[in-house]
């Protein structure tokens, strides 16, 4: 179990909690609130990235968003720990950071799975099927939306137009777009996605 403590105020502290990083708990954010942990070497490794993304992006008019991005692109998400860090940099709180990390739907809070599975929820693709192609998805991978497997090996998410409708429904994978996707397309997608080709000598 990690020790870990939380400071409301200086001088006073709450002995006992545990997977504290920079998480707010019971008491909602505060100007002196502080979670103080002891962390494990990748822990630290992953703030001295954080620390360097922001201070590198912080000058930029707006950065928030862009220290975001720059955090999300060498992650694939936004780690727990980079809240209290960006709050810090940018004289902001935790509450507000992870305010507009919730608000848009690109930002990630969790590490996802090895592949992002997006689906495409909107008109044109709907109308070609998209409703019925969602639940096939969601009953073979046995996840909702936002959700990863069990193996970690894919998540599911959703998306409003890949600008690929008149080919759908659409499903992007990385940076793949694939058209006329059915059940029977997206089972074998998943399949190639799942499957390890060894290659003897
Ligand atoms: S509506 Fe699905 S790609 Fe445009």
């Amino acid at each position: 179990m990690r020790a870990c403590r939380v400071v409301t105020t200086p001088g006073q502290e709450r002995p006992g909690l545990t997977h504290c990083k920079w998480r707010w708990f019971d008491a909602p954010p505060a100007p002196f609130y502080k979670v103080d942990t002891v962390m494990d070497e990748t822990q630290a490794g992953v703030l001295d990235t954080v620390e360097t993304i922001v201070t590198s992006l912080k000058h930029k008019p707006g950065a928030l968003l862009p220290i975001l991005h720059g955090i999300q692109d060498h992650f694939g998400y936004i780690p727990d720990v980079a809240i209290g860090v960006i709050a810090r940099h940018l004289r902001s709180t935790a509450a507000d950071v992870h305010g507009v990390v919730s608000f848009y739907h690109y930002f990630r809070s969790e590490q996802p799975g090895r592949h992002v599975v997006e689906l495409c929820r909107a008109e044109a693709c709907q109308a070609r099927g998209a409703r019925a192609l969602e639940s096939h998805a969601k009953a073979r991978l046995g996840v909702d939306y936002g959700q990863t497997t069990a193996d970690r090996s894919i998540t599911l998410k959703p998306v409003y137009c890949l600008g690929n409708c008149a080919t759908g429904p659409s499903v992007r994978v990385g940076e793949q777009i694939k058209g006329r996707m059915d059940p029977a397309r997206f089972d074998r997608l998943v399949d190639d996605l799942t499957t390890y080709k060894l290659e003897l000598n």
